[in-house]
């Protein structure tokens, strides 16, 4: 999925309902690479987005990888409906698992990637078992959230900074790439920096959504992120 080098995944959160399909089709002519679809339970976190039966139907529109971001309680529960849907990618959130490592063999099973996200108040250290453990190549990639999972267009938390340079060291001595992702308040400001420390799979929402022009949005975003690379 995705070739090397950072690249911007669309968050379809504050897109147009209305004209879903359209939206996916705008933003893939924009150039987006993948898009990331945010699944929100309303108890996980306060806001209720969508569920497998919309991820189908945005997975069958798209052309390019799906990064399905769930957002849910008990999430290893409901992983064969997000497989079934035809993610390319699911995150999974650590506070939500009590096994971080079964969700991640399923996953593996199916031929589908798994990453696993960690929210602002979560330390990189409760990755580590599982990152230099034996079973260290199960994970494929780690999503450092820059904001309190929930909501588009809040301000990026320079913490995350620390936790992606601090996850770099976990990329040696692996056979399949562990790619690191960030999400939440990426602008032309922040998307150099995080680049830098090591995100290749930068989600964007409003810094895209939010703008008249998609392509021109993921253009600059790309272009400040290899910059800053
Ligand atoms: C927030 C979501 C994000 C959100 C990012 O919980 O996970 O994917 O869409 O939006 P921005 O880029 O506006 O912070
Ligand atoms: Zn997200």
């Amino acid at each position: 999925m995705l070739t090397a080098g950072p690249a911007v995944l669309p968050s379809l959160l504050l897109c147009d309902f209305g004209h879903l399909h359209d939206e996916v089709e705008r933003l893939q002519g924009a150039g987006a690479r993948g898009l990331h679809l945010d699944v929100m339970d309303g108890r996980f976190v306060p806001q209720l987005t969508y569920g497998p039966v919309v991820v189908e139907a945005i997975c069958r529109a798209a052309c390019v990888p799906v990064d399905v971001h769930l957002m849910i309680e008990d999430p290893a529960s409901t992983l064969d409906a997000y497989i079934a849907a035809g993610a390319d990618l699911v995150t999974l959130h650590v506070e939500a698992l009590a096994d971080l490592q079964r969700p991640l063999e399923v996953l593996r099973e199916a031929g589908v990637l798994g990453q696993l996200a960690i929210s602002p108040g979560t330390p990189v250290a409760v990755l580590e078992p599982l990152l230099s453990g034996e079973n260290r190549e199960l994970c494929d990639g780690v999503l450092v959230m820059s904001v309190e999972p929930g909501f588009g267009g809040q301000a990026f938390l320079p913490a995350a900074l620390e936790k992606l340079t601090a996850l770099a060291a976990f990329r040696g001595h692996r056979s399949r790439p562990l790619r690191l992702g960030v999400d939440g308040g990426i602008s032309t400001s922040t998307i150099g920096p995080a680049a830098a420390a090591g995100a290749e799979l930068i989600v964007a929402g409003s810094a895209v959504l939010r703008s008249n022009d998609y392509a021109h949005a993921i253009r600059s975003l790309e272009q400040t992120a290899r910059d800053g690379a």
